[in-house]
């Protein structure tokens, strides 16, 4: 049966204050702990103009031919680590962190080759790792989350080979999708209901979703590095009640509602989706941005 969450983030919250850090990660484990898996339902299943989703995106970014060390930040489910193995094969030497043990039992059942190496931790203190051990780290759609980014950067940045390249697949910008910030504003309405705060506050650092923000952050944390960002929309085609519950699903502010409310919201987005109309087939857009910061050998010689 669905139980709303409750953290430390949204007491926080209703008592009118602004979450610590320690806050956030309280939060994010604990809707982890109760919805492992549940980024990759629907991000597995919106694609780019190409047939891609944004996993198989972001993975292109590895060169089976060139890079050896990967190392996949908050990799969750593990489902982008599985497509770098198919794609990269036994010679790419995989690395996953996250902080959440529910997380990491789903990446080891899905990738149950020893070789795949998995380590529990925060992405602020990369402790298990040497400086300037890995070729590629990867980040799918969890820096948007995380509080104390510029340490975050800075972990990344020790740990990546002076060559070494940093992708990660961040929230785009809502006015570059079609219909996106409707059904965003439709959550956050019935959220904050609930939780009135909610929306002025929100989960991670406002810099990773804005792409000026997010390039002088990683300008500062990969100085000379080559930085690039690419927006990119990713959709998904379905009926309308499966749309609902999907998006809904991927946004976080969805765990905190009530029962009622969350059936409420359910109701509002298949609304929306099949239209006046009464469509029986729709699409959701969803924007994102891929960071790419490429270092050079002479950035620290
Ligand atoms: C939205 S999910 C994305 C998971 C996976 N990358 C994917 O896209 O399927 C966010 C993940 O980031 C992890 N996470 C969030 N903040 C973290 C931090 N500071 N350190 C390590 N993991 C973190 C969560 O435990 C969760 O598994």
């Amino acid at each position: 049966m669905r139980t709303n969450i409750e953290s430390m983030w949204t007491q926080s919250l209703k008592r009118g204050e602004q979450p610590s850090y320690i806050d956030l990660r309280d939060h994010l484990m604990v809707i982890h702990r109760k919805h492992a898996g549940f980024t990759e339902s629907c991000a597995f299943r919106c694609q780019d103009r190409l047939g891609h989703n944004s996993y198989e995106f972001l993975a292109e970014v590895v060169d089976p031919a060139r890079h050896r060390r990967v190392l996949d930040l908050a990799c969750g489910s593990g489902i982008l680590l599985e497509i770098c193995h198919r794609r990269c094969g036994p010679r790419v030497v995989l690395n996953g962190v996250d902080m959440s043990i529910e997380e990491l039992d789903l990446a080891r059942k899905r990738n149950p080759d020893p070789a795949i190496k998995l380590h529990q931790g925060i992405a602020q203190n990369l402790d298990h790792f040497d400086d300037g051990t890995f070729d590629v780290v990867l980040c799918h759609w969890a820096l948007t989350l995380m509080d104390q980014v510029p340490e975050v950067l800075r972990e990344v940045s020790r740990v990546l080979k002076p060559d070494g390249t940093f992708a990660a697949i961040v929230d785009g910008d809502p006015a570059t999708a079609p219909g996106y910030a409707e059904t965003h504003n439709m959550i956050y309405d019935v959220v904050k209901r609930e939780y009135p705060n909610y929306g002025k506050v929100d989960l991670g650092d406002p810099r990773v979703r804005n792409s000026k923000d997010l390039k002088e952050l990683a300008f500062e944390a990969f100085k000379g590095a080559q930085i690039d960002i690419e927006s990119v929309i990713f959709e998904m085609d379905s009926s309308p009640d499966i749309l609902a519950r999907e998006v809904a699903g991927f946004f976080y502010a969805s765990f905190i509602l009530s029962t009622s409310a969350h059936h409420k919201m359910l109701a509002d987005l298949e609304d929306h989706f099949a239209g006046p109309q009464k469509i029986d087939y729709s699409r959701f857009a969803l924007p994102a941005n891929r960071l790419i910061v490429r270092r050079r050998q002479l950035e620290n010689s």
